[in-house]
């Protein structure tokens, strides 16, 4: 039986992983968890805030489901997810975000994969504050060979699951260097690909495109910082953060999580919506290529879905997360 390492992670972390593994068992799904902690969890309990154990623990399984993790804003230590991406070379950040029949949403047919950079760029961890002049300076290092391997795996993608489309998202106009290189490589890139068609766009213009138009777009990929926000207004189009997957994907080793962050506001109240996390579940099953497994979970999910009194406060429903784990596996066929 395959073994994944589970971090349930801070705030709702531990609530919406007890929602899924208690779904996956109902389901049946055939995984051992090696549970481990990270982040504030882990500091708290044993003074680190990456434990030996954890990093032994994914190098070993390869695959990791992972909640949440709090990272303090301004001061403070670094954020453990940008740290673990770059720990693991985890240099693709997939993102897809799809309309669920049935859900009260301002579009109805939105279907986009985003590729996100998630090594370099402006999380490259570059910054230098100069505290005489009070001046900050951050590097946002893009390089040749990170931009071609996130593109290439953008297209890629494309091919295998019959994607029409990848639009290169870039700031090229005013970054002429750094951005200027990430839109040259793809363009060259591109090349490879004669089948897909390609278009590039300016981020900002990409913004409005995507909240007046998101029909029009397939897959997509970007630099680190724009991938970072348009998978989040992307979220938006969808039902919110509390509705979308993520993987983080290297050569050998795989981490699976939601878009959303601990949501301190909401943490420990039974509130948070599981969705995401039980997407980046299904995910996860499909990489591991149990994709029975995964189609009967998203079933189930999606049928859950479509009764909103059945969802959680977010999507305007009353339920619980343990509630909605139940209605989801009530709805497991
Ligand atoms: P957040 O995603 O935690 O919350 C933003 C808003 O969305 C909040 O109102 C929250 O209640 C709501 N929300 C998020 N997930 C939800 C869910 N599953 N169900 C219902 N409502 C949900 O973003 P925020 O507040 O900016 O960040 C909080 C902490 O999370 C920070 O420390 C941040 O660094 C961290 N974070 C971690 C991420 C990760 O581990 N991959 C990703 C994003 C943020």
């Amino acid at each position: 039986m395959t073994t994944i390492t589970l971090i349930p992670g801070d705030g709702i972390g531990p609530e919406i992983t007890d929602a899924v593994v208690e779904i996956f068992n109902a389901a049946d799904v055939k995984l051992n968890y090696e549970t481990e902690n990270a982040g504030l969890t882990a500091f708290r309990e044993v003074g680190n805030l990456i434990p030996e154990e954890l990093v032994e623990s994914i190098k070993k399984n390869k695959i990791a489901l992972k909640g949440p993790l709090t990272t303090p804003v301004g001061e403070g230590f670094r954020s453990i997810n940008v740290t673990l991406r770059q720990m693991f070379d985890l240099y693709q950040n997939i993102r897809p975000c799809k309309s669920i029949e049935g859900m009260n949403t301002k579009f109805a047919n939105v279907d986009l994969v985003l590729f996100r950079e998630n090594t370099e760029g402006m999380y490259s961890g570059f910054e230098i504050f100069d505290e005489r002049n009070g001046i900050a300076d951050a590097i946002a290092r893009i390089s040749r060979t990170g931009s071609e391997r996130i593109i290439r795996a953008a297209f890629e993608y494309a091919r295998k699951h019959n994607r029409k489309k990848v639009t290169i998202i870039h700031k090229a106009n005013i970054m002429k260097r750094s951005s200027g290189l990430f839109l040259k490589v793809g363009l060259e890139v591109a090349k490879d690909y004669p089948d897909i068609k390609t278009e590039e766009r300016i981020v900002d213009n990409m913004c409005m495109q995507m909240v007046m138009y998101p029909d029009r777009y397939d897959v997509l990929v970007t630099t680190n910082l724009f991938g970072d926000i348009l998978s989040d207004l992307a979220a938006g189009l969808v039902g919110g953060l509390g509705m979308v997957p993520g993987a983080n994907i290297g050569e050998d080793i795989a981490i699976f999580e939601a878009v959303h962050g601990s949501a301190p506001d909401i943490a420990g109240q039974n509130k948070a919506n599981p969705t995401a996390f039980l997407q980046s579940g299904i995910m996860m099953l499909r990489h591991l290529e149990m994709f029975s497994e995964a189609d009967r979970i998203e079933k189930a999910l999606f049928k859950t879905l479509a009764d909103k009194e059945k969802t959680t406060g977010d999507l305007g429903g009353k339920a619980t997360t343990t509630q909605f784990a139940k209605n989801v596996i009530g709805n497991l066929e």
